[in-house]
């Protein structure tokens, strides 16, 4: 008998064996049950959370002979006819393989026509947003004038994509990422009817990692399996899944938040060693920055919708040692470098280069940040004729920058030119922005635009400066490093030639 792929053989097959969608489960089965279905929904939601296995299953239910409650009995003809895929009434289209106006003009003739098989008809159109312009507004045309005992059920996991003219014609049911807690207990299902002994870590890993979608929950599972064979523990999935291990991720990062550049290459040496890919080791160190970031700002919250399992005791750790604005940094500068590997698989250099930024970023923190509180204890007094000329310095030195940045990019110069020039202090040059030009700081920020504003400086006064961008709202920062940076600002400025 040919391998039937467990997620295949897993589709629920009733209502009460979807896994999580609880309201809309209970939603349609009620209205199945009391025969007030409407005549088109639209579903949408991330892969391989059920919104087609729920669409089938309304399908049989609206067609069983024999319903119980708004359940199909999965026994009578018609049921067993739509599960093969052989029942007239019943017609699955993809959307991604037939994009134009004539399947849909098709379509619309063939609406017309009455159930042949059945009580209704049923046109599943799934990866509906790849439609057409044209294929969309014949769509619409259908559905302003519905046939009697036609259902329409449109699938999307681009719900965006969707024109606002169909959507409105539709109820509409947003499914929702399946839990970790909910993947995890399906997979102790699946692996125990198959005779399957997985490890809880293993499971854990899995379920983390399929991002929330059942499919590939049980994807992973079947590839593990045909791999391994059927005694599967955490060692097996991150070989097949090509991940490095925690334990990995967790020293490089310390070693990151240290700045320790011998220490980052030669771990990345003994990954790339094993075997690990370039693009694989930066994603993953995304995957981590993002975590550590969440259990900043969530704590212990972030454990439920983590993809991790980093022990505790390590998280606080690296809690302790980083901040949000710096991760967040890291973070962007991370995926970045992700990219661009992407395209250059196997670019050490790439990789490397990309860790040592971010060790740059993240350590960044440690320096700045405390050295500046303690200036903040014993302020120095600085003669206000001094104070106005550091101003006026500044005020000099902006237009400077600007004027350099606009010569390089015009786009870089509008985004810069809505923030001002705080001061600079201990290699640190502090730009502020308001809150409501968060938008330009956080596309300043990007590497790109940084890259820019940090050559022009170079050109300017001929040294590298550090840039941070905050907002001139927050209370913090305007204490401690606004204040103290205006007031460092200035002798070394003014002395700097043009
Ligand atoms: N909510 C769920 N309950 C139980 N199994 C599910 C669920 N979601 C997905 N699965 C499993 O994943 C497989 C694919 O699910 P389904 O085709 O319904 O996903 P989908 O949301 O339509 O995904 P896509 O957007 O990729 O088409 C099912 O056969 C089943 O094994
Ligand atoms: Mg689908
Ligand atoms: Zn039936």
């Amino acid at each position: 008998m040919a391998y039937l792929a467990l997620y295949r053989a897993w589709r629920p097959q009733i209502f009460r064996d979807v896994v999580g969608q609880e309201q809309i489960v209970t939603a349609l089965q009620n209205a199945l049950a009391q025969n007030r279905l409407t005549h088109a929904y639209l579903f949408s939601g991330p892969r391989g959370t059920g919104k087609t296995s729920v669409a089938k299953i309304i399908a049989k239910a609206v067609n069983c002979l024999e319903p119980k409650e708004g359940e199909p009995c999965n026994e009578c003809s018609s049921c067993k006819d739509i599960k093969q895929g052989n029942f007239m009434d019943v017609v699955e289209i993809d959307a991604a393989s037939n994009r134009g106006i004539d399947e849909i003009r098709e379509l619309r003739e063939k609406v017309r026509i009455m159930p042949a098989q059945g009580n209704k008809k049923v046109y599943i159109i799934d990866e509906v947003h790849m439609l057409t312009t044209e294929a969309f507004n014949a769509l619409l045309k259908t559905l302003e004038e519905p046939p009697e005992s036609v259902i329409f059920i449109l699938a999307t996991t681009e719900l965006q994509k969707i024109p606002a003219t169909i959507v409105s014609r539709c109820q509409t049911y947003q499914f929702r990422r399946i839990t970790v807690k909910e993947i995890k207990q399906r997979l102790e299902q699946v692996a125990a009817a198959n005779g399957i002994e997985i490890s809880p870590e293993a499971l854990d890993l899995i379920a983390r990692r399929s991002n929330g979608g059942l499919r590939d929950a049980l994807s992973i599972l079947d590839q593990i399996y045909s791999y391994q064979g059927s005694v599967i523990d955490k060692k097996h999935v991150l070989d097949v899944l090509g991940l490095v291990d925690d334990a990995f991720m967790a020293e490089l990062i310390d070693a990151l938040l240290a700045n320790d550049a011998g220490k980052v290459i030669r771990l990345v040496n003994t990954a790339l060693e094993q075997g690990k890919e370039t693009g694989q080791i930066a994603r993953e160190c995304v995957v981590y920055l993002r975590e550590l970031l969440l259990y900043l700002v969530l704590g212990e919250k972030a454990q439920e919708i983590s993809s991790y399992q980093i022990p505790r005791e390590i998280l606080k750790d690296q809690k302790e040692k980083a901040q949000a604005g710096n991760l967040l940094q890291a973070l962007r500068k991370m995926m970045d470098t992700a990219d661009r590997l992407r395209f250059s698989e196997g670019n050490r250099f790439q990789l490397e280069l990309g860790f040592l930024e971010i060790a740059q970023i993240l350590s960044q923190v440690e320096k700045s940040v405390p050295s500046l509180e303690q200036t903040a204890a014993k302020p120095e007094l600085a003669p206000a004729g001094k104070n106005s000329k550091k101003i006026e310095a500044r005020d000099g030195l902006w237009k400077k920058i600007l004027f350099k940045v606009k010569e390089k990019r015009i786009p870089t110069h509008a985004l810069l030119s809505q923030g001002s020039l705080l001061g600079i202090r201990e290699g640190i040059l502090f730009i502020g922005y308001k809150k409501k030009y968060k938008f330009h700081k956080e596309r300043m920020e990007e590497p790109a635009n940084r890259e820019i504003l940090q050559m022009a400086i170079q050109e300017i006064l001929g040294q590298d400066l550090q840039i941070t961008f905050i907002f001139m709202e927050d209370e913090q920062y305007n204490d401690i490093v606004v204040k103290k940076a205006i007031e460092i600002f200035g002798e070394e400025i003014i002395e700097l030639k043009d």
